[in-house]
């Protein structure tokens, strides 16, 4: 049945040359269709290089958001209109704009994991993957890290140098897991090497042997010789990563690090974006469009 529903997609997707991106969160099921699978760094700048008409994003909206920002000319479809991410919706474009006012020689840095609307009066975005080496890049040595208070503190571990302010936001997801869960998860496999996504709450994170995006995770896993890892982050890379290297043993963090919106999307939902009857095109004002491209180029030239 699912070889049935892959077979017609890919049969569609190349009849209608259309390129399928979905963020490593997404299913094995899903992966398997993409052209292309990664993390929110290696998504966006996919997306400005696939020569593809039409783009479908299988991951959350912020990441079709920004496909379309960098891509105009091409359709870009969600495959499931309802997969947001609650963090891309935790500060408003109109209280960041004031407090940007209020502390003028403050450069504002968001995560990619925000709105269109809210990237219109930031500075630079940065991903988990290149957070670190953005901020060290910038100009500004004053920095107002939005929305993730827990990327944000690992950012200013790494980069004490400059003055990082933040508020409070975050994953509702990586930054529910307790301290104590990772203890626990430690003890269970005293032989397993920790990797931990900077979502998690600084007690997780210092616990970690490694702290990485989710490519950065799991590259570190295949490379490392270590035989035995705990995954701190979504559920589906230690899935992921258990089917590319049987030889290993791959074990969450906590059973709770599952993202409903990541998994809102389901193979039927990629064929029926394929047939017209699903999905949603994503659309915004070319004033909005300019005004957040601005903060993502800057990304890309930060990062690269
Ligand atoms: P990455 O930047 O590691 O892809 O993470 C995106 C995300 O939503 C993590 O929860
Ligand atoms: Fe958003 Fe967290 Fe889900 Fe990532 S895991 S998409 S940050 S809610």
């Amino acid at each position: 049945m699912i070889h049935n529903i892959q077979d017609e997609i890919l049969r569609l997707k190349k009849e209608q040359d259309v390129c399928i991106l979905a963020h490593s969160y997404q299913a094995r099921e899903i992966t398997e269709i993409a052209d292309f699978v990664g993390d929110s760094y290696q998504l966006s700048v996919k997306a400005t290089t696939v020569p593809h008409k039409t783009v479908i994003m299988c991951g959350v909206r912020f990441m079709a958001e920004t496909v379309k920002v960098l891509s105009p000319e091409k359709k870009v479809y969600l495959a499931n209109p309802i997969a947001g991410c609650p963090m891309a919706e935790q500060m408003e474009r109109d209280m960041i704009g004031a407090w940007k006012k209020a502390n003028p020689d403050y450069a504002i840095v968001a995560y990619i994991n925000t709105t269109t609307d809210l990237k219109t009066v930031c500075d630079v975005c940065v991903t988990s993957s290149s957070a670190v080496k953005i901020v060290k890049n910038m100009e500004s040595d004053k920095i107002l890290f939005i929305p993730d208070c827990n990327l944000g503190a690992f950012v200013a571990e790494q980069v004490p140098e400059k003055e990082i302010k933040l508020l409070q936001g975050g994953c509702p997801i990586h930054a529910a897991v307790p301290a104590r869960e990772a203890e626990a998860a430690r003890a269970a496999h005293p032989d397993a090497l920790l990797l931990v996504h900077p979502e998690c709450v600084p007690a997780v994170v210092a616990q970690a042997d490694y702290v990485g995006s989710t490519s950065g995770i799991m590259n570190f896993a295949k490379e490392s010789d270590a035989k035995e890892f705990i995954i701190g982050t979504e559920i589906s890379i230690a899935e992921h990563l258990q089917y590319e290297c049987p030889d290993k043993k791959f074990y969450p963090m906590s059973k709770q690090l599952i993202c409903p919106n990541m998994k809102a999307t389901t193979l039927v939902d990629v064929l029926n974006v394929l047939k017209g009857e699903a999905g949603e095109e994503i659309t915004m004002s070319e004033e909005t469009r300019l005004a957040a491209k601005h903060c993502i180029d800057e990304m890309i030239r930060l990062g690269g």
